[in-house]
Order: C-alpha cells, then structure tokens, then sequence
C-alpha cells in the first residue's frame, strides 16, 4: 500500500527526494521515499513558501495524492483545546469534525456525489494512530472544530464552540471531505499546543511553535510505527465510499 502523509510545518525531517507531482489543480510539492518496504509520500500541506490554512491548496494536495496512487494518509495537525482536561502536549485523535470554514469542498461540480460522513475517519488508520500515540502520551478523542482563519478566535466563539467540539484548528477541512470523495483511507493525528482564546491569558505563536517542536519527534516515531502496521490490502469501507455516494 502507498501511504501519504501531510503534514505541516517542520516535518521536512521527512525529506526523501523532492519531487513534484501533478494535479487537476495545479503542481504540488512533495518527497518520496521509502519506508518498512513501503512507498511513502510526504505533502508539506502549506507548500514551500508556507500558504496560511484558508490558502492551502487542499483540492491540489489530495489530487495528487491519489494519482500517485496513495491508498491511506496519515494526517499530522495542531489544534487548540477547549477543555481544561485534555491539556497542551497531549495527542488528540478526532472522531468526528465541525467545518465552520466555508472552503469548497468537493472535487465534484458536474456530477452529484452525496459521501457519506457518519464515520469520516478511516477506523483501521485512527485504530493504529491511537494506540501507537497511547506508547508516547496521553491521547483523547472527539470533535474537531474548523475554523476559517487566519486569525485565531474570539473567547465569546470559545465559549460558545466548547458546547459542540473539543478542540479547534484550521486545518482538516476540506482535506479529510476531499480524501473520502477520492476513497483513501484518511485519520489525523493532532497535537494540542495551546488552551483556545480565553483559556489561557493570551495565545502566543511562538509557544505554539515550541510545543510543536518539543513533540515533533514523538509524532513522527507515532507515524513511522503506523506506516509498519498498515496493512498492505485494505479491507474498510473507504475505497466504496464514493461510488455508493452516487445518485
Ligand atoms: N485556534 C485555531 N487553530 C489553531 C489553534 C487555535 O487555538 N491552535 C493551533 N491551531
């Protein structure tokens, strides 16, 4: 099985050969290598010159993914916790996502395809990450609020998008719409880095940045342990997903 990954900033440890693949929209930027005999390909999801979250190309980077071929991808985010209780530094793996973006996000505009988005995860890939994650920190799971950025929220948004997700970042939508519509298998793993607005006196990027690079090297073991134990013949529902979204 070919395995992508995205990630964001700060994984180019990932490197291999940098090559360039192509897409219905446009050229991306990714490195190839192999890993436990796998084909591995890495998409620095902001691209070379670091787009923000609302310009990444999304469309460009899962294309592409699936015209390497790419069964599965192991998505690496950061998020902000809304609750106390899953604290800064923990994994947080979610099972179900909020998308307050606004982004398009389908690859379908003549055809009408409906996926379905009761489990929008891939449970053999989420499985993998949430045990090889339990071996290095504490994990959580739940909601994932996306917001459209760039800008972080406001504490009244918080309080009141606490009642409905757990934590919020920027970045996993459309990507994880998208890579269901192209049936890969897709789950993320999210590394808290900050309380959201209001819950810590006030959010620094250079703390998010530190926490990040103080976990860099645990999530990358996380991801190295999950390309060993995916296996080679996929046996979950992803790759029908969009075919049985069809009208
Ligand atoms: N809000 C939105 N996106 C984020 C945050 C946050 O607090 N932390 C990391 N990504």
């Amino acid at each position: 099985m070919k395995i992508g990954i995205i990630g964001g900033t700060g994984f180019y440890e990932m490197k291999g050969e940098e090559i360039e693949l192509e897409s219905d929209y446009g050229k991306v930027t990714a490195f190839s290598f192999e890993k436990h005999g796998r084909k591995i390909i890495f998409i620095p999801r902001h691209g070379k010159k670091h787009k923000p979250a609302h310009a990444v190309n999304y469309h460009a980077n899962i294309d592409a993914l699936k015209k390497a071929g790419a069964e599965a991808i192991i998505a690496i985010n950061t998020v902000g916790s809304m609750r106390k209780s899953m604290e800064v530094g923990s994994f947080f793996i979610p099972d179900d996502f909020i998308d307050l973006t606004g982004r398009k996000s389908t690859f379908y505009d003549e055809e009408a395809i409906h996926v379905d988005m009761s489990i929008p995860f891939c449970p053999v890939v989420r499985k993998i990450l949430i045990e090889e994650a339990n071996k290095k920190g504490v994990v959580h799971e739940g909601i994932y609020l996306v917001t459209e950025g760039p800008r972080l929220e406001t504490k009244a948004e918080i309080n009141m998008f606490k009642k409905f997700a757990h934590v919020v970042g920027m970045t996993l939508s459309p990507e994880v719409v998208l890579a269901r519509e192209a049936g890969i298998c897709y789950a993320s793993i999210c590394l808290i880095s900050n309380y959201a607005a209001g819950m810590q006196e006030r959010l620094d990027i250079e703390e998010i940045k530190r926490i990040y690079n103080e976990r860099k090297s645990d999530i990358l073991h996380i991801v190295d342990e999950c390309i060993k134990r995916l296996p080679e013949k996929r046996e979950c529902e992803c790759k029908n997903v969009p075919e049985r979204g069809k009208i």
